[in-house]
């Protein structure tokens, strides 16, 4: 594995391993109740294709995984680069059994053949990779032909005066108030709102609908979730002549 993907993956595993063990409530308070609503919408697309194969990268605490399993009887690959994330997700999905299995891996170089999958999912990923288009483009090889790639992220409102709200709740707000939980939540506290910014600067919706492309898939249109603050991107990937 090449150096600066080992740092990235190891800075990615302190993050997480810090915050693994009290990940969830959180998330969905400082996500403003949001945070399973998406998850709920993207699992809801995701059953809607019957997948008898789904692969759940980046799987955190299986959140997703979960809302995508009682919804549709296909089985799940859960995988996540942090150990202490997946310890959890197996207990969290510990009444799935068989349905689900687990490893520990990157989404860089993820370990599985191509076309493998119905369903590749990812979410709250590509703001802790460095290629971008890269790990797009490696996520997407593992889909069948005909299959789904599907990518969650929080977004930035496009609306100016929702767009300033957002950047003071981000900067202020939960700043302060993740920096109340644990030394692990102040340290994601301190960086998350600029790392939303900074990210769409350097990767505009635009830009990314474009590296689906470039991966080999027909892009779906873009969702902007409440008022933007949260965007599903998907896409149908296209047989080698062109055809979804
Ligand atoms: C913000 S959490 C989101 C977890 C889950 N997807 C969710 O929706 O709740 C990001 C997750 O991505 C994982 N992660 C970060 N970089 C990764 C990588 N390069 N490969 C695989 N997983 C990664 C982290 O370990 C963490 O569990």
């Amino acid at each position: 594995m090449a150096a600066e993907i080992t740092g990235r993956i190891k800075q990615a595993q302190a993050i997480f391993g810090g915050i693994a063990d009290d990940y969830d409530r959180p998330a969905q308070l400082f996500g403003l109740l949001r945070y399973r609503f998406w998850q709920r919408e993207l699992a809801a697309m995701i059953a809607e294709r019957k997948p008898a194969w789904v692969l759940d990268m980046c799987t955190g605490t299986g959140s997703i995984a979960a809302e995508i399993a009682q919804r549709c009887a296909g089985r799940i690959v859960a995988v996540d680069v942090t150990r202490a994330m997946l310890t959890r997700a197996r207990r969290n999905l510990v009444l799935l059994g068989e349905r689900t299995i687990f490893l520990q891996a990157a989404a860089q170089c993820p370990p599985f053949c191509d076309n493998a999958f119905d369903v590749v999912v990812f979410s709250y990923l590509l703001r802790y990779v460095d290629d971008v288009p890269g790990t797009i483009a490696a996520l997407g090889r593992l889909v069948k032909p005909g299959g789904m790639l599907a990518s969650l992220e929080f977004g930035v409102p496009p609306d100016p005066i929702l767009r300033a709200l957002w950047t003071v709740y981000t900067r202020v707000l939960l700043r302060a108030g993740l920096s109340l939980l644990s030394p692990g939540w102040r340290r994601v506290g301190g960086f998350l709102g600029h790392s939303i910014a900074d990210f769409y600067r350097r990767h505009p919706i635009s830009a990314l609908e474009g590296y689906f492309q470039a991966a080999g898939f027909k892009v779906h249109p873009t969702r902007r979730l409440s008022a933007g603050g949260g965007v599903i991107m998907s896409g149908t990937k296209l047989a080698a002549g062109g055809e979804p």
